[in-house]
């Protein structure tokens, strides 16, 4: 008899916590430069106060990029004043707005935010600009994985690479998590997406997101496919994050007049090659671009021209965003270490709370 009768006050007592006790403390994901068993999850105090213009939201999900992996190794420190924890997108709901705020977002309005970090914790802090409504048909474990490769792949394609309809681009790394945006964003452009990816299965994946061919990189050099796919013209425009080991293969696979966005080093960093006498004979335009590092004015821009044009396609279904896996928060080890064993498709996401179904309960404090 005694046990059930304690069983049962500790569990009233543990959902009077639950449901009525001041959060002060909360759970992020602590690391020291290293692999990835060096992440773990530890408390720290929450923020009493909110910055000016700031929102403090509870995140339900955040999603790892590759830059998470480079800072967890100490080589891509946060820009100066930025949170020191990993995370550059979350979703989840506003939950205490700062002084000076617009009346654009109230408590417990469901959100998504492009951070400069912070976002691998149960609560991030983010300047109002820089969050985005979550598109209704969406729930907020799934959204945590739009706001970095989104805004990324939007960013390269018409802030930076200028897209124009009929515009053929080559998108590598096809079925990473901003090149399955890419895709469907060129398309939606009334462009053509080529893709390149390791695998088959990859390549599967982008032509099923609307790549009109994929090349395997494995399989020997893409350009002469590439210039085959394009009777020999080239491409308008090259996204490309891999850098040094495909940049010969990038000069021969460009149009006379070509775009070439270079986003990411994942195939290193350094050439010894004539390289500036190719650029110059097809006039290419090298284009060099980051993210986290953009003024919060340019950043604001950029949200604001995506949630006009590219939020309401996803309301509609016309643009779907490509998961792996969803995994607990405190898997993040594990998270990281499939990034790095380059197995993923799409995104892989941390959920860090659980969604209530009923829209009743989901915005209370769990
Ligand atoms: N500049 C920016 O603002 C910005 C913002 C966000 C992301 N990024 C960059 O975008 C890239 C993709 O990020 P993500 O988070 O979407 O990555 P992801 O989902 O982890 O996908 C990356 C994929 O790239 C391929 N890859 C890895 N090393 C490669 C190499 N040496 N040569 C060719 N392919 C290689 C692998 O697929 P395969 O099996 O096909 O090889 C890997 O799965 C990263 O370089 C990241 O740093 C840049
Ligand atoms: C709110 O904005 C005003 C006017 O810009 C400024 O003087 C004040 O310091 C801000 N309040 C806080 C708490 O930052
Ligand atoms: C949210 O979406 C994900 C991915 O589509 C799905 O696996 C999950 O069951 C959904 N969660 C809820 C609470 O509906
Ligand atoms: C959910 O919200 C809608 C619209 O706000 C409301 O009509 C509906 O009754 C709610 N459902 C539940 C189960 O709370």
């Amino acid at each position: 008899m005694r046990v059930p009768v304690l069983f049962r006050v500790l569990s009233l007592v543990h959902s009077i916590n639950q449901g009525m006790a001041i959060r002060t403390m909360y759970r992020y994901a602590y690391f020291e430069p290293g692999g990835p068993e060096k992440l773990e999850i530890r408390s720290q105090e929450l923020p009493t106060t909110v910055k000016d213009k700031h929102v403090l939201i509870k995140v339900f999900s955040t999603a790892v990029n590759r830059a998470d992996t480079l800072q967890r190794k100490g080589f891509y420190p946060p820009p100066p004043g930025e949170s020191e924890i990993l995370g550059l997108e979350a979703a989840g709901v506003v939950d205490k707005l700062g002084p000076n705020c617009s009346d654009r977002w109230k408590k417990g309005d469901r959100v998504m935010a492009l951070l400069a970090g912070g976002g691998y914790a149960e609560y991030a802090t983010v300047h109002e600009d820089l969050l985005l409504n979550v598109p209704s048909n969406l729930n907020l474990t799934e959204a945590g994985g739009i706001p970095e490769v989104w805004l990324t792949a939007y960013q390269l394609l018409f802030f930076v690479g200028n897209v124009q309809p009929g515009d053929i681009v080559l998108i590598h790394a096809g079925a990473s998590g901003v090149g399955t945006a890419a895709i469907q964003l060129t398309r939606h452009a009334g462009a053509t997406p080529l893709i390149t990816a390791g695998s088959s299965a990859k390549i599967q994946t982008a032509l099923d997101l609307g790549a009109s061919k994929g090349f395997n990189y494995k399989d020997g050099d893409f350009s002469k496919a590439v210039l085959e796919a394009t009777n020999g013209r080239g491409v308008d425009v090259i996204l490309d994050c891999v850098g040094a080991s495909f940049y010969e293969q990038n000069i021969d696979s460009i149009a006379t007049d070509g775009r070439w966005v270079l986003y990411g080093l994942m195939g290193g960093g350094s050439i010894n090659a004539d390289i500036f006498s190719k650029l110059l004979r097809k006039r290419v335009s090298l284009l060099a671009t980051l993210l986290r590092s953009r003024s919060r004015e340019y950043k604001k821009k950029l949200i604001n021209s995506f949630t006009e044009q590219i939020l309401p396609l996803f309301e509609r279904g016309e643009l779907k965003l490509t998961i792996d896996r969803i995994l607990p928060f405190d898997k993040v080890a594990e998270a990281h270490k499939l990034m790095e064993s380059n197995t993923n498709t799409g995104k892989i996401i941390l959920k860090v709370h659980e969604e209530i179904q009923s829209n009743l309960t989901q915005h209370e404090e769990l």
